[in-house]
């Protein structure tokens, strides 16, 4: 898909569509407004008649409207004006998007950036439309025979803007959009593949390609002897089941000064995960092929951050491994000795994801780092107690922990903090080594939270859990993408300052 900005009359768009807001009850946005004083009062018409309310995500496409140089006209409904939001935009152009592509539109002219957003500018109108249009238009179709394209697929989208001071704003805006949702689509891409395709050295391969192909990168792998030769024994453990060895993968991007100390991200990839030898009940277990969708997002917000050459240093580390039970796999029982050197009595297999991600943790302890972010499907608790809106986020840095939550609200890939109080440790005591990788009943995503910081203690870190929203369930099984939105925020954000 192309995007381009101008600034222009909705009627003098020699285009295959225009696009404009409609709020309720029948009233046109003021684009709107201007194509109806010009043909006539023919919207106002139509609407008059009850053809469109204006209730939120409704749609009506006109044809040869009188006066004006476009194929067609599309009305939007945007719901009430007073209650016209980020949620209310997005759901407006994501409508939009699947409406053209449907009805033959290869390019249009959209005006709903012009619409006012209560507390966005242009930039934030621009960048959102983007990355919702990318994000509708996704499939995943690799595997499929026959795909099932449309005939006459929307190509291009402008946008409009109100004044010509901010068409470079507006050009900025698209390039952001792009490079986010280059990023978001190669995690969905990452995550939605097969287990027995994306496993770890196939990580480690894409990783490696992604290096050669940009000078600012550098990639290292890690193999599963040297894990263990390093004394990495909690990741070692949990891969020591399956056939497929486990790899550590990491990214180094320089694009600022190299004194200038590194934000490091670190993302889960199991790449599947049956439990090992507590083994997860079959309902649904194709699922845990999206337990790397920790990795990921690391992957997609690196990619993200690397196509706006973001003037920062920045470390993504994948710590890749399979969950399987077999006669060489880790028992309920075993206790292993962590790279930092603590112990830990692996009192239940299918708690994995803490044990490869503590290793990850101290092994970054090397880079000197700025802060420490680690993003993983750690636990079936965190869905109980979030749903799948909001990601929990857990962090030993107040500053750091605000940081992520206000790059989320901006973005709308949100999270929520929960506490990681001293209460919750005792959970972990383990009666045979320094701690258990189980923190019993209640708070399961806080005890896993807490197992991390342990071995954190030498850095500003947060960790989100992302189990209720790297993937959708049901008919609409998929992955998201998320939290490579929140990430790319913050790398933003923090690179702006
Ligand atoms: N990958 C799972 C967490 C998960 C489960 C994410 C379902 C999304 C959907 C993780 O490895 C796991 O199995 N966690 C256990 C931890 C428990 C054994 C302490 C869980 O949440 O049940
Ligand atoms: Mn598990
Ligand atoms: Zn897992």
């Amino acid at each position: 898909m192309e995007f381009n900005v101008k600034s222009g009359n909705p009627e003098k768009q020699r285009s295959a569509c225009v696009v404009v807001g409609v709020f309720e009850s029948r009233k046109l946005s003021a684009m709107g407004e201007q194509l109806d004083t010009v043909s006539e009062g023919y919207l106002s018409n139509i609407l008059r008649r009850g053809d469109l309310e204006g209730k939120l995500g409704q749609a009506l496409l006109l044809h040869n409207v009188p006066n004006t140089l476009s194929d067609r006209v599309l009305l939007i409904g945007c719901g009430k004006e007073r209650d016209f939001g980020d949620k209310q935009y997005r759901k407006v152009v994501a409508k939009t998007i699947t409406t053209l592509n449907d009805t033959g539109s290869m390019e249009a002219v959209c005006f709903l950036s012009e619409l006012n957003v209560k507390g966005r500018d242009t930039r934030w109108k621009v960048r959102q439309a983007v990355e919702t249009a990318q994000d509708t238009l996704y499939t995943f179709e690799e595997f499929k025979s026959k795909t099932d394209s449309t005939r006459r697929p929307l190509r291009r989208l402008t946008f409009n803007v109100t004044t010509r001071k901010e068409l470079t704003l507006g050009e900025k805006a698209i390039e952001e959009g792009i490079a986010i949702s280059k990023g978001a689509h190669k995690a969905r891409d990452w995550a939605n593949l097969p287990p027995n395709v994306a496993n770890p050295t196939y990580l480690a391969e894409q990783a490696k390609l992604l290096a050669m192909e940009n000078e600012q990168i550098d990639c290292e792998i890690l193999d599963e002897s040297e894990l263990k030769e390093m004394g990495m024994g909690a990741f070692v453990a949990v891969s020591q089941g399956s056939d497929t060895p486990a790899k550590m993968i990491i990214l180094k991007y320089n694009g600022t000064d190299i004194e200038q100390k590194p934000i490091v991200l670190v993302g889960k990839g199991i790449t599947f995960d049956t439990g090992g030898i507590s083994l997860k009940p079959g309902d649904r277990m194709d699922e845990m092929k999206y337990d790397m969708g920790g990795a990921a997002s690391v992957y997609g917000a690196f990619i993200a951050a690397t196509e706006m050459k973001l003037p920062i240093n920045l470390i993504a580390v994948i710590a890749a491994a399979e969950n399987m039970p077999s006669g060489k796999a880790a028992r309920p029982g075993d206790i292993v000795t962590s790279l930092s050197g603590k112990t830990i009595e692996i009192l239940n297999t299918d708690a994995e994801g803490r044990l490869v991600l503590c290793d990850a943790l101290t092994y970054v302890e090397r880079f000197e780092p700025e802060v420490v972010i680690d993003v993983a499907t750690l636990t079936g608790a965190c869905i109980v107690a979030l749903g799948s809106h909001a990601s929990g986020l857990m962090s030993n840095h107040n500053p750091l922990a605000h940081d992520l939550l206000n790059a989320g609200e901006l973005c709308g890939d949100r999270a929520w903090r929960l506490p990681l109080w001293d209460e919750y440790q005792e959970q972990l005591e383990s009666n045979f080594a320094d701690l258990a990788n189980l923190g019993g009943k209640g708070g399961g995503a806080i005890t896993a939270g807490c197992f991390l910081s342990h071995f954190t203690k030498k850095y500003h870190w947060a960790h989100l859990d992302i189990a209720g929203t790297a993937w959708l369930s049901g008919k609409q099984k998929g992955a998201t993408g998320r939290p490579v939105p929140l990430l790319t925020q913050y790398l933003m954000s923090r690179s702006e300052n």
